[in-house]
């Protein structure tokens, strides 16, 4: 190293950045860039410099971007971990033989995993302007000039996204269940779709005008039962877009970083206000207070993060928030009482299995169909259509072999109904 290096060198050691400094750079680079606020998050805490960076898409690529940037910031650092899908990035000290307080400087962490997607760095004690330098650099590599709409972003993390004109099932093909459609229809689909008659109403009838179409809707009954389905095909039928975000998911992938990730979610949600969402929140109960006392703590959080978002969500225009649960009775009551509404989806009477039966099992005669329905009784739709699948699976085993053509015939059916337990 020659002299007048090594001098700029000690130089630029010594140079401190403060938080605010650094926090006033970031956010010009935030405005300049247009980048979304939720999509970086910086912080000072116990002498420590924190930055987080929620990128849409993180993937092979983007980690070897994120070496490739370290390499043109950072003098000597080596690789700790480096997975296809993730990698950790230490930075030495100035002699690399020297390992004091190694463990303070800088740290990038950038994960691809499914589900966590972000680069993390962090720094204790001061940033040089080097290292801001670095920060930059990712964020505008990260963040910057993306045209992601929220919805691709919601996708991104981890809520898939089900497009109305993509969805095929309707109400019609729909078996059975009159009553739980009905309701639908009369709750979700009519008010969508005519809000102009419901708001006309009000005006008239109440003093002080307000919104009386429901916001939020609890789809509860046994697993199985069309509640999933439900949501897909009001999605279909109020042309929303169906935003299916996994809680418990969310709850086990992001351990005790769930309910930022949960919060994120419903703020990005938020800022689509040009978009009609449904958001719907599948296994709610998996935010049920828990014995487990560390998971407690993480469901506490959770829930406190879903009241206060749902609230926030409801007062805005396009958005309905639809609940499922198989446990409505280990629901937290306050979050009970955010849905206006509970839809009560049941095991199929006879009559909703024979509807079934004549979806999937439509070379059945009526007389057929009928007392196969009083066998499968008790069972739910979906180990209906399984049984259905069972049947037609043995059909084409004796087909096989016999080089035959037939069709499964009741028997077949009964058969295969038989190895299932209500
Ligand atoms: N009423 C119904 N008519 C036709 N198929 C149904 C009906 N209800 C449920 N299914 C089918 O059963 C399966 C399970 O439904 P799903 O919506 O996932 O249930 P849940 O969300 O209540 O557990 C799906 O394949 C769905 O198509
Ligand atoms: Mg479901």
């Amino acid at each position: 190293m020659r002299e007048d290096d090594k001098n700029t060198d000690m130089k630029e050691d010594t140079k401190q950045l403060t938080f605010g400094e650094i926090s006033s750079e970031v956010r010009q680079i935030i405005e300049r860039n247009k980048i979304p606020d939720h999509m970086v998050e910086l912080s000072y805490e116990r002498n420590e410099f924190f930055l987080r960076i929620y990128p849409t898409e993180i993937d092979e690529k983007a980690i070897h971007e994120v070496l490739s940037i370290a390499k043109k910031h950072l003098e000597n650092w080596r690789i700790h971990t480096f997975d296809k899908n993730y990698i950790s990035i230490q930075a030495l000290n100035s002699s690399i033989f020297q390992t004091e307080n190694i463990l303070d400087n800088i740290k990038i962490r950038v994960s691809a995993l499914s589900g966590e997607k972000i680069i993390e760095i962090t720094k204790k004690g001061y940033v040089r302007p080097e290292e801001l330098n670095l920060v930059i650099s990712c964020i505008k590599r990260f963040c910057a000039n993306k045209t992601h709409s929220p919805i691709e972003q919601l996708a991104a993390l981890g809520c898939p996204v089900y497009y109305p004109e993509k969805e095929e099932m309707t109400l019609q093909n729909y078996a059975g269940y009159d009553s739980v459609k009905k309701q639908i229809l009369e709750t979700v689909i009519m008010p969508v779709q005519h809000p102009d008659v419901y708001d006309a109403i009000v005006k008239s009838t109440r003093k002080n005008f307000e919104n009386n179409r429901p916001k939020a809707v609890l789809f509860s009954g046994p697993p199985g039962v069309g509640k999933t389905t439900m949501a897909r095909i009001l999605s279909k039928e109020t042309g929303y877009y169906l935003v299916y975000v996994p809680l418990e998911n969310i709850m086990s992938a992001y351990y005790g970083e769930s309910s930022k990730r949960l919060a994120l979610i419903f703020d990005i949600a938020a800022v689509a206000q040009n978009e009609k969402i449904i958001l719907f929140l599948d296994e709610i109960d998996s935010l049920a207070p828990s014995r487990n006392e560390k998971l407690f703590e993480a469901t506490r959080r959770m829930l406190s993060v879903l009241l206060r978002k749902i609230d926030g969500i409801e007062s805005k225009k396009n958005y309905i928030t639809i609940g499922a649960t198989n446990r409505k009775e280990d629901i937290d009551e306050a979050l009970m009482s955010r849905f206006d509404t509970v839809i009560e989806f049941g095991l199929p009477e006879k009559s909703d299995i024979e509807k079934i039966l004549e979806l999937f099992a439509r070379q059945l005669s009526a007389g057929n169909r009928s007392a196969l329905a009083e066998k499968l009784t008790g069972f739910s739709p979906r180990t209906i259509k399984d049984i259905c699948n069972r049947a037609e699976r043995i059909q084409a085993r004796i087909n096989i072999s016999t080089h035959g053509m037939e069709l499964p015939d009741v028997a077949v059916y009964h058969e295969a109904a038989s190895t299932y337990a209500k």
